[in-house]
């Protein structure tokens, strides 16, 4: 990941050294950089050029405001899943005709606060939810912008919590009924059927479930032309992958040559694409650092005991999901094999199982590929107080979140007369 190196032997963020960061501003610390942020931007965008798609950044991979100006900064539309998500997109001056709403459980106030916002699309995943959208935007005299999340039953080969786009799965409007459903959306007051949206999965390295879902949804788009539904835009989302350990993944002008070379054998080039990134925008933007705390040598496993811990990255005890590990400074001498555990009161808590490191206690680890999935997941198990989160941009650094306190975490709790 070339905005973090090694320079003369320690690990450097763009200009500034990961050990000066971890110093002053203590651990466990969420580190980003703004130049990964630009260049992960750079790379989709070049891939449009000439194109007429809209990206909206999945947020929820990493709200944080900061990230949040950057991409708004850059032109980027947003998709959202919930009235705090549009709150924070309101809040950094993202422009709301560039916003997408999913999510299966949107509620009535959220519909509505998004409806005055004036979002681009409503993506609705059933028709409870489309009933429910039309009066909301009938009682407050709106029409809602709306797609129908159809689920394609594709399987993106990707790990079972975070595909989507299966039959199985509680998302979408399943295809064989997208039509009927496309009739009732057309038929209410308060909607305006604007496209067709799916979400196959997270994580895919693979250009087919892609290709899979979008035939799928060109049938379902000339069944509705005869059926007199016009569509403008074609939402694609399912996430492409990054490279945890060895995954080789899909470049976005790679995805993207392959679906207009499709659009344009179909004669559907002139719809307009939206996409959905989150992971592949950030996720090799950021480290998590943390320091060894103690280390414990047992008869049948090694472990180092640092100061982070599930509750602020949870993707290990969730997905069992790998992270590369590097020591901000390469010691010399024998390396041992770690399990790189917390000090949660759960086995499951593990960060790096079986790395061969060469560390001792008060060295600062960094966790790499925590940009995504990382902060925005973290709890207060344990009454943990959540990280800080800093931004490195060249040789400057701004903390772009306070690190809680304990103080923080008692307030609005109270105790029985
Ligand atoms: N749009 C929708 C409707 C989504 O459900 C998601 C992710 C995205 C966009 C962004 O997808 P991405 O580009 O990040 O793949 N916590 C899991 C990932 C869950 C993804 C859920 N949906 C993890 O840490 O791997």
């Amino acid at each position: 990941y070339p905005h973090f190196h090694v320079k003369d032997g320690s690990l450097y963020a763009e200009e500034v050294p990961l050990q000066v960061l971890a110093d002053r501003l203590g651990t466990p610390l969420y580190v980003y950089s703004r130049a990964a942020l630009h260049a992960a931007w750079e790379s989709y965008r070049s891939a449009t050029a000439g194109r007429d798609v809209l990206i909206c950044y999945g947020m929820k991979a990493n709200s944080n405001l900061a990230v949040l100006k950057e991409f708004a900064r850059l032109g980027a539309g947003f998709d959202i899943v919930s009235g705090g998500e549009l709150k924070r997109v309101l809040t950094v001056g993202a422009d709301p005709a560039k916003v997408v709403f999913s999510g299966v459980g949107k509620q009535a106030w959220e519909m509505q606060a998004a409806l005055e916002a004036g979002v681009k699309c409503f993506n609705v995943e059933s028709e409870a939810e489309l009933h429910l959208l039309s009066d909301v935007a009938v009682s407050i005299g709106k029409k809602a912008p709306v797609s129908l999340r159809v689920n394609p039953d594709v399987d993106a080969g990707t790990h079972p919590y975070i595909s989507t786009g299966l039959k199985e799965n509680k998302f979408g409007i399943a295809i064989e009924n997208a039509l009927d459903a496309y009739r009732t959306a057309a038929s209410l007051p308060g909607l305006q059927v604007v496209g067709v949206d799916c979400h196959i999965g997270s994580q895919i390295t693979e250009v087919s479930p892609y290709l899979d879902a979008l035939d799928k949804l060109l049938n379902l788009i000339d069944a509705l032309a005869g059926a007199g539904i016009a569509i403008e835009h074609l939402d694609l989302g399912g996430g492409l992958g990054i490279t945890y350990v060895d995954e080789t993944p899909l470049a976005p002008k790679a995805l993207l040559d392959q679906v207009y070379a499709r659009l344009e054998a179909r004669k559907l080039a002139h719809l307009k694409l939206v996409m959905e990134p989150g992971r592949s925008l950030v996720g090799n933007a950021g480290l998590l650092l943390t320091t060894v705390q103690f280390l414990k040598h047992g008869e049948t496993h090694n472990f180092a005991i640092v100061d982070a811990a599930m509750n602020d990255l949870l993707r290990p005890t969730l997905y069992d999901a790998w992270h590369g590990l590097l020591p901000l400074h390469q010691r010399a001498g024998a390396t041992v094999e770690y399990d790189v555990v917390g000090p949660v009161c759960e086995s499951g808590d593990w960060l790096a199982r079986k790395r061969a490191l060469a560390v001792e206690q008060g060295d600062v680890l960094a966790v790499e590929s925590a940009g995504a999935y990382g902060m925005v997941m973290a709890s207060n198990y344990n009454t943990r107080p959540r990280a800080a989160e800093v931004m490195v941009d060249g040789a400057e650094y701004h903390v772009i979140r306070k690190r809680e306190s304990v103080e923080d975490l008692l307030r609005g709790e109270s105790t029985l007369p």
